[in-house]
């Protein structure tokens, strides 16, 4: 585990690194098509919540997988590389034992807590179209 101030040096750098970064991005097709937004539905999200707060609340609070926090750990990743981790993680006490529809149901749970736009399809799990979803800063922005 690194100290308090080593965290916060990262920390600085990556807000630093962010500041440059958001300026130079390309408007590729995703940001002119809405970003990550409406890739999962209003339905799904809620079913996300119900499945978060039975089973993750019991250790996790919301508020870790939202905002900045969210955005550091996973601005280069993508919906496929959440999903991965928490079917291989999570549950801690019992790791990959939800279905795979709930694991992306938390997902569209997560998207919207972090302000990406609802919209009339589902996540699914299935790794082509989750690796078409970034989570980085920005992809909640649309365009
Ligand atoms: C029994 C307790 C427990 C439950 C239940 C649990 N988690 Fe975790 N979770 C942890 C612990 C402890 C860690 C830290 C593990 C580590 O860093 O090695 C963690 C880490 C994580 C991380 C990684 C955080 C990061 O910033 O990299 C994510 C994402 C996560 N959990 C999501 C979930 C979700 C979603 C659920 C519900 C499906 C869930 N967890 C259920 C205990 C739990």
């Amino acid at each position: 585990m690194g100290g308090l101030r080593e965290r916060s040096t990262v920390l600085l750098a990556i807000v630093v690194l962010m500041g440059c970064a958001s300026s130079a991005v390309p408007r590729g097709p995703l940001a002119s098509t809405g970003g990550s937004n409406g890739v999962y539905s209003a339905a799904q999200a809620q079913r996300g919540r119900e499945a978060f707060t039975e089973v993750c609340r019991e250790c996790h609070s919301s508020s870790e997988f939202r905002g900045r926090d969210f955005e550091f750990t996973w601005r280069r990743r993508t919906a496929w590389d959440l999903y991965r981790e928490l079917r291989r993680t999570m549950p801690e006490d019992f790791p990959g034992a939800l279905a795979p529809q709930t694991y992306v149901d938390v997902i569209a749970y997560v998207l919207e807590i972090n302000d990406y736009a609802p919209g009339g399809v589902e996540l699914v799990p299935d790794e082509e179209s989750l690796r078409r979803v970034p989570l980085g800063p920005g992809a909640n922005k649309g365009g």
